[in-house]
């Protein structure tokens, strides 16, 4: 029987089967040939007794990275050869025929071992590095998530349609790709940040559950997890409400752990407003995995001769909070400084701390150099409010609640893996009522994109105060990543207009570059909403890895480069000239 090399196990002994692979280890052990032979699916051993001299003179022409084709029967291994760490590690394959089909260089990298290659070299030679078994499985595993996402989908009435890649600026926050028109030069397509107009333009179609695994282009700073060409399981939805898009894509995230990985989320996910997510980790995506929280310490420190407290506190967009690190006494001096040195990065000025070391004692029991400028009563508040306990350290940040929150959610994160308080577990949980706009050097910006809807959808309230407006938002977090985003849509041509206009774009502006959807607003339009995840990043966190580059099959690098077909790269003159450009 064909088989993979890698699917082969006891159940087979004695079958005779049939396997094509790479050579990924030969040893010649005393006359004895050792075959580990490898396909997308894993290893088998294949074992070439000398006194086979045809076979045996074959075998003795290996090398690593060859293609072979083998028939031969299933035996079990003798014991002491087991290895319990494959699948096929109880069984070997004794040959009947062995062919090779293909030779191969010595490669630029091993792919048997490990070892440090760059990212450049990987990257140039993928179809290599991609031979790696723990890469191979990252592949097999995405296309599991794609599989067990459409047939989700499918079983709950979803149709799968797909929308242009040529098309249309549709912001989502990022710069967009352009791709030059011949037929119509000086004029540029923009690749799809996003499918959100065609996908709210199928609602109004009638097509009331669509879904479409989706690409999208972003031209924006690459991070471990941004690329700028990356997948979106993109999902749009009418006559429902935000709760029930919620309730049915977090049934959709336990549906793929269930299948692909055993593993049981909750149900229902946990929820947490902005706000409150903000308040207690400083973060809208927070890692629920650490047990650490933010302590509100505003009103303890108002009156304190600490000029840095006294002014975040009496600030109104300022902030003190308190960070209480179980056993944290053991942060050596030299660990506090660099954590200082780390904070300061994030635009805090300094880090003030406080040992727990006895709580019967009171007062007396804790050391801080922050003492002289609180009183005892807010001492003991702020050890009661965080729970302390002996052996424990608190931090302090106090300054703008920005740079408060940003310093110190990076801080909590830092802290949870360094300290190794992080659960084994996985945390998910919804955030919702995001604001609808953030200022941006003295300019409104939409939080998600400008076709969110605000909670109160009266557009008069919407202009007369944006700042204050909160949005119908809600993101998918997972172990402190952001895995989805969605939102109710602006179902109103006079709310869609002010949500425009608050954003800076003037009548004739907005209405060429969103004419076609504010059209669609005057011919039946649904109530509707939607949802997006990332598949990549999805994939990212099931295989256990930190890059989105381990789960692409050909990644861009952190410059948005392919250095193996070396694009982006020059075009000819000629193709230059058809489409009416010329280069600086
Ligand atoms: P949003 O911009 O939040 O929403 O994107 C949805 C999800 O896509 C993933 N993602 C990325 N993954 C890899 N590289 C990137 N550069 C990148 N950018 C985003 C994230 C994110 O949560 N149209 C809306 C959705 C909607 O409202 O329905 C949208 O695109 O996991």
């Amino acid at each position: 029987m064909r088989i993979y090399c890698g699917q082969i196990d006891e159940n087979l002994i004695n079958t005779n089967v049939e396997v094509y692979g790479w050579v990924h280890r030969v040893r010649n052990l005393g006359g004895i040939i050792f075959i580990d032979l490898r396909d997308r699916e894993g290893l088998v051993q294949v074992i070439v007794d000398p006194e086979k001299n045809e076979l045996a003179e074959i075998a003795s022409k290996l090398h690593n990275e060859y293609v072979i084709h083998v028939c031969g029967k299933v035996r079990a291994r003798p014991e002491g050869i087991i290895n319990n760490d494959l699948k096929s590690g109880k069984i070997e394959i004794d040959p009947k025929t062995l062919e090779i089909i293909s030779t191969s260089e010595p490669l630029p990298f091993p792919i048997n071992e490990k070892q440090n290659t760059s990212e450049d070299l990987r990257l140039k030679y993928r179809y290599l590095d991609l031979r790696k078994p723990e890469m191979a499985k990252n592949f097999i595993l995405r296309a599991k998530i794609a599989k067990y996402m459409r047939q989700f989908l499918d079983d709950n009435g979803f149709i799968e349609i797909e929308t242009p890649i040529l098309t249309k600026s549709t912001p989502e926050g990022a710069r967009d790709y352009l791709v030059p028109s011949r037929v119509h030069k000086g004029e540029f397509y923009a690749l799809p940040q996003s499918p959100q107009i065609f996908k709210q333009l199928l609602m109004v179609a009638g097509f009331d559950r669509y879904y479409q695994i989706a690409r999208c282009f972003r031209d924006e700073d690459l991070r471990a997890d941004r690329q700028p060409e990356f997948t979106q399981l993109d999902v749009e939805m009418s006559f429902v409400t935000a709760r029930d898009i919620q309730n049915l894509h977090e049934e959709l995230l336990r549906h793929l752990f269930l299948k692909i990985l055993n593993v049981e989320l909750p149900n229902p996910f946990p929820r947490l407003t902005y706000k409150e997510a903000m308040g207690k980790y400083g973060s809208d995506k927070p890692d629920l995995r650490i047990p650490l929280e933010f302590v509100e310490i505003n009103d303890l420190v108002k009156n304190s001769e600490f000029s840095v407290f006294q002014t975040a506190a009496n600030s109104e967009t300022g902030r003190v909070i308190a960070l209480n690190i179980p056993n944290g006494s053991v942060l050596s001096r030299k660990q506090i400084d660099n954590y200082t040195q780390f904070v300061s990065d994030y635009g805090l000025k300094g880090l003030g701390y406080l040992k727990v070391n006895d709580l019967a004692e009171g007062i007396n029991g804790v050391q801080s150099s922050l003492l002289k400028f609180l009183t005892p009563e807010s001492v003991l508040e702020i050890l009661k409010r965080t729970q302390s306990k002996n052996g424990d350290m608190i931090f302090f940040g106090a300054s703008d609640a920005k740079i408060v929150n940003n310093a110190f959610g990076a801080l909590r994160v830092k802290l949870g893996f360094d300290l190794n308080l992080v659960e084994k577990t996985w945390q998910p949980l919804w955030v919702t009522d995001f604001p609808l706009f953030e200022e941006q050097d003295g300019r409104w910006t939409s939080t998600h994109h400008p076709f969110t809807a605000p909670i109160n959808e009266d557009p008069k309230e919407l202009l007369k105060n944006p700042g204050k407006s909160l949005a119908q938002a809600y993101d998918m977090v997972l172990n402190g990543s952001e895995l989805g985003g969605g939102s109710i849509r602006i179902c109103n041509m006079e709310l869609q207009q002010a949500t425009f206009e608050i954003l800076g774009f003037s009548k004739e502006s907005y209405e060429s570059q969103f004419g076609h959807l504010l059209n669609a607003f005057k011919y039946g339009y649904p109530r509707h909403g939607g949802i997006a995840f990332g598949l990549d990043r999805i994939a990212m966190l099931m295989a256990g890895v930190d890059s989105l580059r381990d789960v692409i099959a050909f990644p861009k690098t952190q410059t948005a480069q392919c250095p193996l077909t070396d694009a982006p790269s020059k075009v000819s003159d000629t193709q230059l000239k058809e489409l009416g450009i010329m280069t600086k």
